[in-house]
């Protein structure tokens, strides 16, 4: 059978009512952003991308020039493409809403240009998050707020993992697909339509080295994943942890696992280390649309009520069964 790349998947789906022209046309302007991002990261040392840019974002953290030209190359590409009102990021402070001369669309777009980026520089897996909204009826120029909406209100989500080679994985609420990127005919085609999360799993994806800082239930959780076979679990646990959400939730979708980010001591104050609005919201919508699931550890991601565009929340997502583990361990303390 022929390959089917991107482009035909979604007037597919365009034709079977599933999306509209508008979104699949937006669709089609982030998929070509994230194969230039492709293009700088593959050039590595080559493409003098490495290392900081001497600027700091937001998040307080400090940027790396490829968070910034990633942010340029989604800005650029999308600004002009016509679908969209307004755009936000994780290296932007606010909402952009689209110029008035250019022309507008009704959509909002949120991503993560560039996610994992500390492992830029060792040449490991990172990759791109995004996020489609609706624009609210009668807003012409979205601010801050108008972006405030559950993911339940997603319309698409997706990610680029930028990896051995680069993948694409989409939903507009119809299953998870996953394209590879040809790099000789520069198209996505798809290669793992429709897919499942395992809802069993032996392995979990945790930062280890914040186990002093955990609340009482995580304390637990995990003492429980790490005593094996004899423990409560009843088996033995492997663990990952690439320290690129895009890289660690990819691995999810392929072979199961569970990918946790509890709140801690040195995040308390925030609210958690990943950022609803463009890292949990778009993964949750992604996750589920593949009979996984995610959780703050308290409740259905999908259904948190943002209070505000850089907000933080604790994540629990992957294969079903363990997240609802999780899930008891908090009730079990609260
Ligand atoms: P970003 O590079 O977009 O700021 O995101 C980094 C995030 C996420 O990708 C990853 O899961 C996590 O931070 C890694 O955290 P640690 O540094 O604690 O491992
Ligand atoms: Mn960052
Ligand atoms: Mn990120
Ligand atoms: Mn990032």
């Amino acid at each position: 059978m022929k390959p089917t790349a991107l482009s035909r998947h979604l007037i597919e789906a365009q034709h079977q009512g599933h999306i509209n022209a508008d979104l699949r046309l937006l669709l089609e302007v982030v998929a070509r952003a994230c194969k230039s991002i492709a293009t700088a990261v593959g050039k590595g040392a080559l493409g003098g991308v490495l290392g900081d840019a001497g600027t700091g974002n937001v998040q307080g953290e400090a940027q790396k020039k490829l968070d910034v030209l990633s942010n340029e190359i989604l800005l650029e590409a999308n600004e002009w493409g016509g679908h969209l009102a307004g755009l936000a990021s994780e290296e932007m402070d606010h909402a952009h809403a689209i110029p008035n001369n250019y022309p507008r669309g009704n959509y909002l777009l949120l991503f993560d240009p560039l996610d994992g980026s500390s492992n830029i520089d060792v040449n490991v897996s990172v990759g791109t998050i995004f996020s489609v909204l609706r624009c609210p009826d009668g807003v012409t120029e979205p601010r801050d707020e108008h972006f405030l909406q559950p993911g339940t209100e997603q319309v698409a989500a997706g990610y680029c993992v930028y990896g051995p080679s680069t993948m694409l994985v989409l939903s507009f609420g119809r299953g998870t697909h996953a394209f590879t990127l040809d790099r000789e005919q520069g198209s996505f085609i798809l290669t793992r339509a429709d897919i499942r999360i395992p809802e069993e799993t032996q392995e979990f994806a945790i930062n280890m080295s914040n186990q002093r800082h955990w609340e009482a239930p995580m304390q637990a959780y995990i003492d429980e994943l790490l005593a094996g076979k004899t423990g409560p679990r009843g088996k033995d646990f492997n663990m990952r942890w690439v320290a690129s959400m895009v890289a660690d939730v990819h691995r999810i979708l392929t072979r199961g696992g569970v990918f946790m980010y509890p709140v801690d001591a040195k995040c308390r104050d925030k609210g958690g280390r990943l950022r609803l609005m463009y890292e949990a919201n778009p993964m949750a919508f992604i996750v589920e649309q593949a009979g996984g699931a995610c959780s703050t550890g308290r409740g259905r991601m999908l259904e948190v009520t943002p209070e505000a565009l850089h907000q933080r929340v604790p994540v629990f997502l992957g294969s079903k069964n363990e997240v609802a583990q999780a899930e008891r361990h908090h009730r079990e303390h609260d």
